[in-house]
């Protein structure tokens, strides 16, 4: 049997004397959209962290088709193919969206010519046109060319998955794609998320607390509960899980 694309196993993660995940296990399979979801402080950054190599786990196992990266960091982790976005937006906010994105698709680039190179003062051509595409896919155009700190939060974090899309993924991990936006913009979101699962380019592990992203998105559902598994499984079966409404999808879905 073909290894999953990504398997977490017995993860356990302290802070000090604060144990935050505790026993977590977690796979994502091709094609996967695995959305975790969970109470505030329920560990959901931490496992994103954890399993993105920003973090390293005090004991447990990371394998990306089979192979051990539990002790792989971050950078590297990005070019064996697992993109991420952060809960609150990270880009360049001095540089223009075009700029930023000039940034991601030299990234690409140099992990497949393998050479360091520092950032172009002109990008050729292709990459120029490559960046110009996306913006148009992420709904970039208009504002292309401002400072980004200008731009409205909306936006940004739309900038900062466009910039992880161009780095070519195999694994997407977004941490709250829509935290703090306006309905519209989520709904903006949503579509495009979906847009790009569809093409089936990448697989994807998402964090997110609205429920109308989780069950419009979401292939798999994982429930983080104080840092424990608490119910993992198909959207429905997750909504009509006893426990999971107990301590958290009560509450949510019946303001959903
Ligand atoms: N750097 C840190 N040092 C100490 N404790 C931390 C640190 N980061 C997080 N924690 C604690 O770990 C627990 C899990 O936090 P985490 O951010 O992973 O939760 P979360 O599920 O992402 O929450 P939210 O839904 O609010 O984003 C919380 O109790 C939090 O206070
Ligand atoms: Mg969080």
């Amino acid at each position: 049997m073909k290894s999953p694309l990504l398997e977490a196993t017995a993860l356990e993660k302290s802070y000090g004397r604060i144990s935050v995940l505790k026993n977590v296990d977690l796979t994502i399979d091709r094609g996967e959209a695995h959305i975790v979801i969970g109470p505030n402080g329920a560990g959901k950054t931490t496992l994103f962290k954890v399993l993105s190599g920003e973090l390293f786990p005090g004991s447990g196992a990371i394998r990306l088709e089979g192979q051990d990266i539990t002790n792989v960091p971050d950078w590297q982790r990005v070019r064996m193919g697992i993109g991420r976005t952060f809960q609150s937006a990270r880009v360049f906010s001095d540089l223009t969206p075009f700029e930023n994105m000039i940034v991601a698709v030299e990234a690409r680039a140099r992990t497949r010519g393998g050479l360091l190179q520092l950032l172009s003062i002109r990008p050729n051509a292709e990459n120029r046109d490559a960046a110009r595409v996306i913006l148009r896919d992420f709904l970039l155009e208009t504002v292309a060319d401002r400072p980004t700190r200008t731009l409205s939060h909306g936006d940004k974090k739309r900038l900062e998955l466009a910039m992880a899309v161009a780095g070519k993924p195999r694994i997407l991990m977004l941490d709250e794609p829509t935290a703090g936006m306006a309905p519209a913009d989520r709904h903006k979101c949503i579509e495009l998320i979906g847009r790009l699962l569809a093409k089936g380019d990448f697989s994807l592990l998402l964090t997110e607390h609205d429920m109308e992203v989780v069950f419009g998105l979401a292939t798999r559902i994982t429930v983080l509960n104080y840092g424990e598994v608490i119910a993992s499984g198909a959207p429905q079966d997750i909504r009509s899980n006893a426990r999971v409404r107990e301590v958290y999808l009560g509450h949510e879905l019946a303001t959903a």
